[in-house]
């Protein structure tokens, strides 16, 4: 686009003019159900719709105003919540929608009421925040406009993708957690969204300046975008506006947001394509009938040829994608001082007693406490609420106080990237390094310079075997997770929760009383320790645990041999006993097929017809 349309047009008039309207009352009635949908033309399956429809309702708001979502679980089977992503929850850490973090679970018929003022503008979005149930569509945009947004544009529009699964999560969720998935390899998707559909059409009119959207709503894969023939330019990242940044491809990975501002061309004699695609670095396998390309269009003129796009992106080499680090906040807000408290992470996925694969911080796989953390906060005596311990040895939380400067490094010791988020705030991105083929820790006493400005968003991509450093100050009392946004990763425990300033938060915050009826509905307990005790708060008896270790000795290739020589024994014989593996369906035994593969474990070859025999679900 032409630099001279991304120039600041801010006046003092048009604020004032602004802040003297009222802030409106925005109220949704929510009623979740299940109701059927086709999006990809491939399968139709169950999906989580609201008041009867999916595409689920985007919420469009202005700075300023309160949101009400009066949320009713019309899911017979299962529970539900909505966490509002991005979105600060300054001083209503409760609405924040986490379960078991500030609220129960809304069980089957239950209802919550959310309602919170918006104190932020930029590209947000909404999703449930249980039992791995934003995949099964229960996730939209949340925008907040800006009447004083500092560019100047024509059109405000936005963009979903995602990607989707045939099955709901609930019956995909038993293999991925199990014995027979010991490598923790991620279920591959079966086909990839835009606007809840593909092949879409967005017209637009020639000679005008659009502020496009992009909001990956996935569970699981990043994607990299653009558009043929026209010139981006970055102007926003997770509500953070950005000084304007020309860019030729972005890398989405799920839960981020862009903002970009391009203009179209004068002449309406072709469309181009909107090119989207998957980053195949994230799949361990790559089912031939997975469309990773797809195009969508910029529709100048309906009888104009739609030229096919010429995709250029190759995705075993992310290096054209643009390097999010690298751009400077609007507001050139400075790097914070030197830490008052540092946390530092590695990140690790690994096999417990049970053989099944998890997913750590430090060797800490988060499970859930019997009582949500906030809910231990409020019930606490003020001279025990500042104590790590309180909170269970399996929730991972730390306790920070009140406006401290907070550093985090975290160190991925896994061969594939992580899309981390921190809910309540943003945070600044000191430093970010790039892939290694080694683990390679931050080093405090040798690193490059730290970013000044330093970019801040919510949700930032940890590469494969390397790290980064970030920092926020406490300013936001509140009970914060931070996590992999990658829905199976989160599953398998890759999380930790932030205790922020909970003695200001015992003096102000004030849960409403359907919060608490929503944990009476469930039977969770809302007073006590993360055991649930409320006599003495230092007793954790009770408290829910992670799996033991394995044995010294035992490895995850080790679980992986022993469950495939299982397997292949089984089909050798012809299985006439099959056992616990009932439950595999041809493409978790062609998944472990190829773990095995990779491993170097020696086996016979499977004939698809011994499988489909035995009864696996998707035969
Ligand atoms: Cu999009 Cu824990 O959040």
């Amino acid at each position: 686009m032409k630099a001279s349309s991304a120039l600041p047009l801010l006046t003092a008039g048009l604020s004032l003019l602004v802040s003297s309207v009222s802030a409106a009352v925005r109220t949704y009635d929510f009623n979740v159900t299940w109701v059927n949908a086709n999006p990809d033309g491939l399968h139709e399956r169950q999906v989580v719709g609201i008041n009867g429809q999916w595409p689920l309702p985007v919420i469009e708001v202005d700075k300023g105003d309160r949101i009400i979502v009066n949320m009713h679980n019309g899911l017979p089977d299962r529970n539900a919540s909505i966490h509002f992503h991005g979105i600060f929850q300054n001083g209503s850490t409760e609405m924040d929608g986490p379960v078991m973090v500030t609220q129960c679970p809304v069980a089957p018929g239950g209802d919550i009421t959310y309602n919170f003022t918006v104190d932020q503008n930029g590209t947000y979005w909404y999703h449930s925040h249980v039992d791995s149930q934003y995949p099964d569509g229960y996730r939209q945009a949340l925008i907040v406009h800006d009447k004083t947004f500092p560019f100047d544009y024509d059109e405000d529009i936005f963009v979903t993708l995602s990607d989707w699964y045939h099955e709901t999560i609930e019956s995909i969720d038993p293999s991925f957690l199990s014995l027979y998935n010991p490598s923790g390899a991620e279920p591959i998707p079966d086909s990839f969204l835009f606007n809840d559909t593909q092949n879409s059409k967005i017209p637009v009119k020639p000679n005008t300046t659009y502020m496009l959207r992009i909001i990956n709503i996935g569970a699981f894969v990043a994607q990299y975008f653009y558009i043929e023939g026209h010139n981006m330019t970055i102007v926003e990242v997770d509500g953070v506006y950005t000084e304007p940044t020309p860019a030729d491809i972005l890398y989405v990975h799920v839960a981020q947001r862009y903002t970009v501002l391009f203009t179209t061309k004068d002449t309406t004699d072709t469309n181009y394509a909107i090119v989207t695609v998957a980053d195949s670095d994230l799949l361990d396998t790559i089912p031939p009938n997975l469309t990773l390309n797809h195009t969508n269009w910029l529709e100048y003129d309906s009888k104009a040829p739609f030229n096919e796009a010429n995709i250029t992106v190759d995705t075993s080499d992310d290096l054209d994608a643009f390097d999010d680090s690298t751009l400077i906040p609007y507001d050139h807000q400075e790097l914070l001082p030197d830490p008052d408290y540092e946390i530092t992470v590695n990140v690790s996925m690994n096999n417990l007693l049970n053989g099944i694969n998890y997913a750590f911080f430090n060797n800490i796989t988060y499970t859930a406490p019997k009582v949500p953390t906030l809910f231990t906060v409020m019930s606490a005596n003020e001279s025990v609420v500042e104590d790590d311990a309180i909170y269970g040895d399996f929730t991972h939380t730390f306790v920070l106080k009140h406006n401290e400067v907070v550093q985090l490094v975290v160190n991925n010791n896994d061969g594939g990237s992580h899309p981390f988020h921190l809910h309540g705030h943003t945070f600044q991105v000191l430093s970010r390094s790039p892939e290694y083929d080694d683990f390679t820790p931050f080093d405090p006493n040798n690193h490059t310079d730290f970013n000044d400005p330093p970019i801040r968003r919510d949700v930032l991509v940890a590469h494969p075997n390397g790290n980064f450093v970030i920092r926020f100050a406490a300013n936001n009392p509140g009970v914060w997770l931070f996590h992999c946004h990658i829905e199976w990763h989160l599953f398998q425990g890759l999380a930790l929760v932030l205790v922020e300033a909970p003695v200001q938060l015992q003096q102000t915050l004030q849960i409403p009383d359907d919060h608490y009826a929503v944990c009476d509905k469930v039977n969770v307990s809302s007073k006590g320790n993360a055991a649930g005790n409320s006599i003495d708060f230092f007793d954790l008896s009770g408290q829910n645990k992670q799996v033991p270790d394995l044995p010294n000795g035992f490895t995850a290739r080790g679980i992986v041999a022993l469950v495939f020589s299982c397997i292949s024994a089984f089909l050798g014989m012809g299985a006439i006993v099959w056992y616990g593996l009932s439950d595999l369906s041809l493409s978790e035994v062609r998944m472990l097929e190829h773990i095995a593969d990779d491993a170097g474990i020696e086996h016979e070859p499977i004939d698809p017809d011994d499988v489909s025999n035995h009864g696996g679900r998707d035969d």
